[in-house]
């Protein structure tokens, strides 16, 4: 069972990344008073009471609903014109992070215990078994999976032990449909978290939760296969990352408490 702290965090993020982080690109000025107050008094709560910690959304704006995985075992998606709840299919687990929607209408979902899942219609497959601590996935429209592992080292109960240890050992991966195979891309992220696709695909962004940061991996051209900065000095550590519709990003922040005399140490690892 993963710390309550934990699952506040979740949560938080949740209700950060739907109602008030404003999109940033990488050099945006972030959250700025005047901006972050007068984006707070057009907040509306979706299904508030109904959804047991949900750690992600993902809209299908064809279906005109915004689906998410509850730590109940439910996918559920909401329908925005009549705000109607529907519990879609059911998971024997509690330990789902990101999901994502595809193109044919399945949703992904990354389940720290039981790997890359698929959901359909049809029911539940598992697509690869082997990885853990999977947080955040998305499609790109040749139907590859890029995913995160946010510790190879650590389970989610222990995230803080990642934290103090202040170790990269996260991991952007890629899931090939056609081949059913699983290739790591690129290691050594400090808490890899989300992970969203740039709209020419050309390359991804990875969130670095402990490090306030997110990285840049490039897909394709000159620059292929190299990791380098996106945005740094985040005002809190980033959570999951979704690409806006005029091509920059939304970002949720997890506001990080430290106690005592840690917020030095913590800092200067930052640096
Ligand atoms: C909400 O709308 C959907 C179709 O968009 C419909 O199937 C459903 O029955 C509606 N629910 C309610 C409670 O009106």
């Amino acid at each position: 069972m993963a710390p309550i702290s934990f699952l506040i965090a979740c949560l938080l993020a949740f209700t950060l990344e739907i109602f008030f982080s404003p999109p940033v690109s990488s050099s945006a000025s972030l959250l700025s008073n005047s901006k972050y107050s007068s984006s707070m008094k057009d907040l509306i709560k979706l299904g508030e009471g109904c959804v047991n910690h949900p750690e992600d959304v993902s809209v299908v704006v064809r279906k005109g609903a915004l689906y998410t995985a509850a730590r109940d075992g439910w996918v559920k998606y909401f329908i925005l014109h009549n705000e109607t709840l529907v519990n879609w299919k059911h998971i024997d687990s509690n330990t789902f992070l990101g999901i994502t929607t595809t193109e044919e209408g399945d949703v992904i979902v990354c389940d720290t215990e039981k790997g890359l899942l698929k959901v359909s219609e049809a029911g539940v497959e598992v697509l690869d078994p082997d990885v853990r601590f999977t947080n955040d996935v998305i499609e790109a429209s040749d139907g590859s999976l890029y995913f995160t592992v946010s510790s190879k080292k650590y389970t989610p109960a222990e995230y803080y032990k990642d934290l103090v240890e202040g170790k990269p050992h996260g991991q952007l991966l890629k899931y090939d449909p056609e081949l059913e195979e699983t290739t790591v891309l690129h290691e050594g992220f400090y808490f890899a978290n989300g992970v969203a696709l740039s709209k020419d695909e050309n390359f991804v962004v990875v969130c670095e939760s402990w490090k306030f940061r997110c990285r840049r991996y490039w897909l394709k051209g000159p620059r292929q296969g190299r990791l380098e900065s996106f945005i740094e000095h985040l005002p809190g550590g980033p959570d999951n990352i979704n690409l806006a519709p005029d091509g920059s990003f939304w970002v949720a922040l997890i506001k990080v408490y430290v106690i005592d005399g840690m917020q030095d140490r913590l800092l200067k690892q930052r640096e």
